[in-house]
Order: C-alpha cells, then sequence, then structure tokens
C-alpha cells in the first residue's frame, strides 16, 4: 500500500518532542502553506495568518521562542521552524466578528500538517505560550487572534532528550472510538 495516502498520513501524523537540526528549506514551508490556502472557509474569508522563523533567524526566532511556556521551550527551540498560527477575528467585507475564524483555522492547519508529512516534516502545535508577548514581539494588530505556536522540523534522536520528555514521547497515541463520538 502507497505509505503515503491520505488516510494513512492523517493517522501516521503526531506530535513529535524531538526534532533534528535540519533546515526545513523555505520551499517546503511554502508547500505546505499552499496545502493549507486550500481549506474550506465560511464566507471564503480564509482568516488564517502565519509568522514563520527559520532557528538561522536566531533574533526573530527568539522573539517566538521567548514566549513559550518552559513545558514547551524545552524541546520546541530545537525545531527548525518555529510558526505562530493566526486568524482574523472579522469579516473583510462587513467588519462583523467572524465566528468562525478558529474553526477554519484549524482546517488549514490540518492541510498544513498532511502536506508536511508528505515531506517527511513533523510539526507539534502549542497553545502554551504568551500571545500578548507574540503579539507585541511582531507588532500584530488588534483584529487577529494569535492561536498557537507550531514547532516544525524533521524528526531527531529520541535519546538525546532529557529523561522525562523520552517518558513522554515513548507514550503509546490514543482517540476515543467512533462511537464515543456519536451523540445520540
Ligand atoms: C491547539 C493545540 C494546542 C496544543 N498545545 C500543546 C502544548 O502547549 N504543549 C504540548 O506539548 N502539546 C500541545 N498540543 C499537542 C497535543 O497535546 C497533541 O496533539 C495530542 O496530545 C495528540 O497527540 P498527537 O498530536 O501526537 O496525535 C496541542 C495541540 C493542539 C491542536
Amino acid at each position: 500500500m502507497n505509505e503515503k495516502t491520505t488516510n494513512t498520513l492523517i493517522k501516521k501524523r503526531y506530535s513529535p518532542l524531538a526534532f533534528s537540526a535540519q533546515v526545513v528549506e523555505t520551499r517546503i514551508m511554502m508547500a505546505c502553506l499552499d496545502a493549507a490556502r486550500w481549506a474550506p472557509s465560511a464566507f471564503n474569508e480564509q482568516p488564517w495568518r502565519f509568522l514563520f522563523v527559520h532557528k538561522h533567524e536566531t533574533e526573530n526566532f527568539e522573539k517566538i521562542a521567548s514566549t513559550l511556556v518552559a513545558g514547551n521551550k524545552e524541546w520546541a527551540e530545537h525545531a527548525a521552524v518555529l510558526m505562530l498560527v493566526m486568524a482574523k477575528t472579522t469579516f473583510s467585507t462587513n467588519n462583523n466578528p467572524n465566528p468562525f475564524h478558529l474553526y477554519d483555522t484549524g482546517m488549514a492547519m490540518q492541510g498544513f500538517l498532511i502536506a508536511a508529512m508528505e515531506h517527511d516534516v513533523l510539526v507539534h502545535q502549542m497553545a502554551g505560550f504568551d500571545a500578548d508577548k507574540a503579539r507585541e514581539n511582531f507588532g500584530i494588530g488588534e483584529d487577529i487572534r494569535l492561536i498557537s505556536v507550531a514547532a516544525i522540523g524533521y524528526l531527531g534522536e529520541m535519546e538525546a532528550l532529557p529523561e522525562h520528555l523520552q517518558v513522554r514521547a515513548k507514550r503509546e497515541r490514543t482517540r476515543k472510538s467512533v462511537e464515543e463520538l456519536l451523540i445520540g
């Protein structure tokens, strides 16, 4: 069976803790963002917005890394790329609040994650960061909501992680059964 069918990639995807130092080329980031942009969205608003920084862009990388909570920073700062995932909270046509900005951006991110898997790139998203600080660090406007930070890169050596992270990384991934998702 083709190992890179969409369904296989969806199931094989996971959020790693060990990242290698290998650079994720900008063209690969652009390919993943291209997949993200084809997500459906309410009124085709496409509210998702992104800001990504390579590790070698030291100053800007630190502007994101420094906003992460300690428990995330310890592993995420080794990723090749950090990306702010954001959304415009209002509709462009009438400035009314867009209640679907998070929903739509989540779908865009799933597109990103699966496209990344096609390139053997893994992504670990984090809500554990200081959104106000990140907003200030990059001068991001008030109509944009900062949702998460994504650590992006190739898989690293699990053995290089501190013991407590190795334990976490080895934990079995679990999911609710389909039956548990059905109401009524
Ligand atoms: C919106 C969001 C926020 C998350 N925040 C964090 C976080 O702050 N720290 C962390 O280690 N993982 C975080 N995660 C990763 C989840 O814990 C992970 O996706 C979940 O446990 C399922 O594991 P899997 O992605 O390996 O399948 C987050 C995931 C999402 C989608």
